[in-house]
């Protein structure tokens, strides 16, 4: 009997890769993703709890799926709610005592649970709450297909859960202690991949480059030995992890980056302020300048690296000094892309209950000024590719006919007029157009990577 599973995923890659393990796991007890919940067996809501309000936005979505499932009930047929992902880990309690329409609420770290869970409530068992930390490891206990895998890029959890504990950030309570899965397991899982046709894989992780997993030796290898080891397999073409902290960027990761061709030059190394005494207030375990000698080590070490980062204006105490420095210091350094927020409270965190919390008024002011910076050195790295002959591994179609989207070494999007032939391999493309986001240009002679 085939079910028809829709799941709604919110935030970053890790729930990306989560939810389709989650589709992974569900598919041989009949369920097949659908793309819009109506007519849906199984609905989850794969959430993320880092974005203010992320808790109120998943209570009005539950509101309109109730409506669905109400529909649903009148014509004899069921929809199963679940909620998963870092607000079911917070709110668990909060979402079962508040949303009745809601049948599964599972953290992170146990759905691998959600079989059993839906077994249960098809006996009647009524409605289940999983949010505990099982003994068991999760990874241990999913499937290893590939079947959800789409297009040639990939990504791959290998790290979880964070120690850290920056004062802003909930990721240490909703996700959990730092965990590792081991060396041999990830190599399996990226063999599958390569297989199914991947030809590049992005290594997830809260805290990717603290990575310590046990190798095959009974060691903890770093993240850039497992790169090392990755790198060797046929046929995976490029390599990316994100995201990384700075204190954790080991002299052997740094080498990496000169000396692995399948490591791409594009880092996410977020420094989220540029003040020492907000650094300090955020627990973030650096000071500035450490930041800009550690960006100068890899940048000697891979003179092309893109820069990403993350910025949090507005953090509590920050003074209008204070932000200048973090203006200071993203001119200094320069990127090619980054993420920037403003201050929210998150319940529970340290930050939260400071007394000196920074007026909204000021906090957008911060943005626009930050993000206008920011967004006129993305069109800086943009432009500086015009006329550059770039691989491009293509991923899927355009959205005009004989148009194809790849991904440059930096991870800008490239759209080329190309056979759709291409898909899935890399090819030498000549960019000729750079938008705000994006970067365009035509095919430049033969292929670089066959298969
Ligand atoms: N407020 C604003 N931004 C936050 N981030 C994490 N927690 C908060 C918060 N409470 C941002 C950080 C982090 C990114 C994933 O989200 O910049 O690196
Ligand atoms: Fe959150 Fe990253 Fe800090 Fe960990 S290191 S607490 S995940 S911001």
């Amino acid at each position: 009997m085939t079910r028809k599973l829709f799941i709604k995923t919110y935030g970053c890659q890790m729930n990306v890769y989560d939810s389709a393990r989650m589709a992974d796991l569900l598919a041989p007890m009949g369920y097949a993703p659908i793309d819009e919940p109506e007519g849906a067996d199984l609905v989850i809501l794969n959430t993320c709890h880092i974005r203010e309000k992320a808790a109120e936005k998943i209570y009005s979505e539950i509101g309109r799926l109730r409506r669905l499932k109400e529909e649903r009930a009148a014509t004899g047929a069921k929809m199963l709610i679940a909620i998963s992902g870092c607000v079911a880990q917070a709110e668990g309690e909060e979402i079962i005592r508040r949303a009745p329409a809601v049948d599964m609420v599972v953290g992170p770290q146990a759905y691998h649970r959600l079989p059993e869970m839906i077994a249960r409530i098809e006996r009647g068992a009524g409605r289940v709450l999983e949010t505990d930390f099982p003994p068991e490891d999760k990874f241990d206990r999913l499937p290893t297909g590939t079947s959800s895998q789409k297009g040639p890029a990939a990504f791959l959890t290998v790290q979880e859960g964070c120690d850290k504990f920056c004062t802003f950030c909930v990721v240490p309570y909703t996700r959990g202690a730092e965990f590792s899965r081991p060396v041999a397991q990830i190599e399996a899982e990226a063999r599958r991949l390569v297989e199914a046709g991947v030809r590049e894989l992005s290594l997830l992780g809260q805290n990717v480059n603290a990575y310590h997993g046990e190798g095959e030796d009974g060691e903890a290898w770093s993240l850039a030995r497992l790169i090392r080891r990755l790198a060797a397999i046929e046929g995976l073409e490029r390599l990316r992890y994100m995201t990384s902290h700075p204190r954790d960027m080991a002299d052997d990761l740094i080498a990496a980056h000169r000396d692995i061709e399948k490591l791409m030059p594009y880092l996410h190394l977020p420094v989220q302020a540029g003040s020492n005494r907000v650094l300090a207030a955020m627990n973030r375990g650096h000071t500035a300048d450490d930041y800009r000698r550690l960006i100068a080590r890899i940048r000697e070490a891979r003179p092309d690296l893109a820069l990403s980062g993350d910025f949090i204006v507005g953090f509590p105490g920050e003074t209008d000094k204070d932000f200048e420095a973090t203006l200071r210091l993203v001119e200094e350094i320069g990127y090619a892309q980054a993420y920037s927020f403003k201050y929210s409270r998150r319940p529970g965190t340290p930050a939260a209950a400071s007394a000196a919390q920074v007026p909204e008024e000021e906090k957008s002011a911060r943005l626009t000024v930050l993000q206008d910076l920011l967004a006129r050195q993305q069109r800086a790295f943009l432009e500086s590719l015009l006329g550059r002959t770039l691989p491009v591994l293509f991923e899927h179609a355009g959205r005009h006919e004989g148009q194809l989207v790849g991904r440059s070494p930096y991870l800008q999007p490239v759209h080329v007029s190309a056979p759709s032939a291409l898909c899935g391999r890399i090819a030498q493309v000549r960019i000729e157009r750079a938008d705000t986001n994006s970067l365009a240009g035509t095919l430049a002679g033969e292929r670089v990577a066959a298969e």
